[in-house]
């Protein structure tokens, strides 16, 4: 297995693509084509191949300094909502281990989306190298504080078991499913 990392504006296959659509929007009944995300020329790309085969894949972009991390996805015909902690005029919060997240020293922030991993190479760590990798380059390459994601609900398991914590409530992403916001100091 090898991990490759890709950091923006550099060129990523599009064997990546089609493991991306093929785990996150395939199973959606969404069409070919809305694997592609805006700002993924701007963000960094890791995957895992196996002999030379994409299994797993993610991405993290840096969330402007302006901005909360809320989108809308033209093409999956989907809205995300804004982290609250990264909102104007946020009060700060407990997340789900009781801990505060704070009002300052949050950002640069990063936003990590469209992990995915084929389904006959689950279970063996592979997305969290993946996920180990996009965390540690964002790091080196926008000195990122922290890291926001939106887990739908049946991988937040996986994303505590790499560190990351929930926090506020369960929000229903249209044509997806219901998801939990998450969050990780690095
Ligand atoms: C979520 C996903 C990316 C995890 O990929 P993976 O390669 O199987 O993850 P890993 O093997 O690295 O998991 C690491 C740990 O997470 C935990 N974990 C992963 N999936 C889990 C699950 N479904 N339930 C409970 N724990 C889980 C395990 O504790 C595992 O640790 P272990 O090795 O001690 O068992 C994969 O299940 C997937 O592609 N799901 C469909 C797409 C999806 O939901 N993506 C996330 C969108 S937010």
């Amino acid at each position: 297995m090898k991990t490759q990392i890709k950091l923006p504006e550099q060129a990523v296959p599009e064997a990546y693509f089609d493991v991306r659509y093929e785990i996150l929007r395939k199973p959606l009944g969404s069409p070919k084509g809305s694997e592609r995300l805006g700002g993924d020329d701007e963000a960094i790309h890791c995957w895992v191949e196996d002999e030379g085969k994409v299994v797993a894949v993610g991405r993290a972009h840096l969330i402007p300094e302006n901005a909360d991390g809320s989108a809308f996805d033209q093409k999956a015909k989907s809205a995300c909502p804004p982290f609250e902690p990264l909102c104007a005029g946020y009060k700060p919060m407990q997340d789900d281990s009781g801990l505060e997240i704070p009002s300052v020293g949050l950002r640069p922030a990063v936003q990590v989306r469209a992990m995915g991993t084929l389904d006959e190479y689950q279970g063996q760590g592979i997305a969290s190298k993946v996920l180990d990798a996009l965390e540690k380059e964002s790091v080196t390459v926008w000195s990122a504080k922290t890291g926001w994601l939106q887990a739908r609900v049946e991988a937040i398991p996986f994303y505590e078991a790499n560190a990351w914590c929930c926090f506020g409530s369960e929000y229903e992403v249209p044509n997806v499913g219901p998801h939990v916001s998450m969050w990780k100091k690095f």
